[in-house]
């Protein structure tokens, strides 16, 4: 049986979060065996917003070993950078002429974004959405795991696969396959340390707001201890009145791989005071692993340029394709 196409991707702008790895990346490496995987590092996403070019270059090293530090197996998944492959920035062209100017203006992540910019927003960051269809689309990917903060994002790359089958293709013969999102229930949505109506973001000015992947046991243990909490005594889940509550919860049962209703009998007589150094023992001992397979590739850089080198060849064989196939079907003369 032919595997179905799983491809995403995480932009290189900071460090890693537990909303990263719980609403992502962990569903990559989880269901890797079932599919024929594609993850890149978005870096052409990474300058859409003021970004330090000193920076850019060793941000897409980094993620990359985090990639494979969190359990990426390239035996059956292919890592790549974005902005290796020019087809990616190609096809996004393609698209902005197809693309209606109105579908853009409706997302409400650029509508966040810019209203942090000021006056500064660059086309770049309303195009987003396109590139981030192209990246998608290139690849004829049938499922693509994200948070749910990507879900509009998703449907927009499936607006415009579709709008472009209909415009340049025949009803029999698609030339863009139409993505599903793959959005894991537990996990979409990990939400901020300090606000649980907020959800926990690599842009969120305070880092008490989120525990990051490479987070040394005494900073959890901090944050952990400083985070908000209620006053009710006794520990529930899905009480909307308790969003803090809800979130710890969910992260420790993820973490400790419980399931919910052991967590739920676990905790049901518990303070706070109880939970708080159980759920930091169970991030540290979740994050340790990781952690050191990130250290020793990062002592080992060969390795991880060569997985970046070997991705790179592999994913623009499969990108090329499409490109092409998109060139053919809106009528560009052939390169001879
Ligand atoms: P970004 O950091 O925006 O590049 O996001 C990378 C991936 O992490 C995307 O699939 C997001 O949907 C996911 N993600 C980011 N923040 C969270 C969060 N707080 N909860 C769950 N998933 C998240
Ligand atoms: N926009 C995504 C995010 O912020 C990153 C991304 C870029 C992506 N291209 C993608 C995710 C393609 C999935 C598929 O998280």
């Amino acid at each position: 049986m032919v595997k179905q196409r799983v491809l995403s991707g995480v932009q290189p702008t900071g460090s890693l979060h537990l909303g990263n790895y719980l609403g992502a990346i962990r569903t990559w490496v989880g269901e890797q065996y079932d599919f024929e995987n594609y993850f890149f590092i978005a870096d052409l996403h990474a300058i859409t917003v003021p970004h330090d070019p000193k920076a850019l270059a060793e941000n897409t090293f980094t993620l990359a070993a985090m990639y494979l530090a969190c359990g990426l197996d390239i035996q059956h998944t292919t890592i790549f950078v974005q902005s290796h492959i020019s087809a990616h920035a190609e096809l996004a062209w393609m698209f902005n002429c197809i693309t209606p100017l109105n579908w853009l203006e409706r997302m409400i992540q650029f509508k966040e974004k810019a209203v942090k910019q000021g006056e500064n927003v660059s086309i770049g960051l309303l195009d987003y959405p396109v590139l981030q269809a192209a990246d998608i689309l290139l690849y004829q990917a049938d499922l693509v795991p994200v948070g749910e903060d990507q879900k509009q994002h998703l449907e927009l790359t499936r607006d415009i696969a579709a709008r472009f089958n209909f415009q340049f293709g025949l009803p029999e013969q698609p030339i863009l396959k139409v993505p599903e999102p793959l959005i894991r229930a537990e996990g979409a949505r990990v939400m901020s340390l300090t606000d649980g109506t907020k959800k926990m973001s690599k842009s969120d000015p305070s880092e008490q707001s989120r525990i990051n992947l490479l987070d040394s046991p005494d900073e959890i243990r901090n944050k952990i201890k400083r985070c908000k909490t209620d006053p009710t005594r006794g520990l529930a889940f899905d009480d909307s009145a308790r969003p803090e509550c809800h979130n710890l919860l969910t992260l420790y049962q993820l973490l400790s791989g419980q399931s919910k209703e052991a967590v739920a009998a676990e905790c049901a007589q518990m303070g706070w005071g109880q939970f708080k150094p159980l759920f930091a023992e169970a991030t540290i001992e979740a994050l340790r692993p990781i952690q050191e397979r990130y250290h020793a590739l990062m002592d080992d850089r060969a390795q991880v340029e060569a997985v970046l080198r070997q991705g790179k060849e592999a994913a623009e064989e499969v990108a090329q394709q499409t490109l092409q196939a998109v060139k053919d079907a809106l009528g560009f003369s052939r390169s001879l």
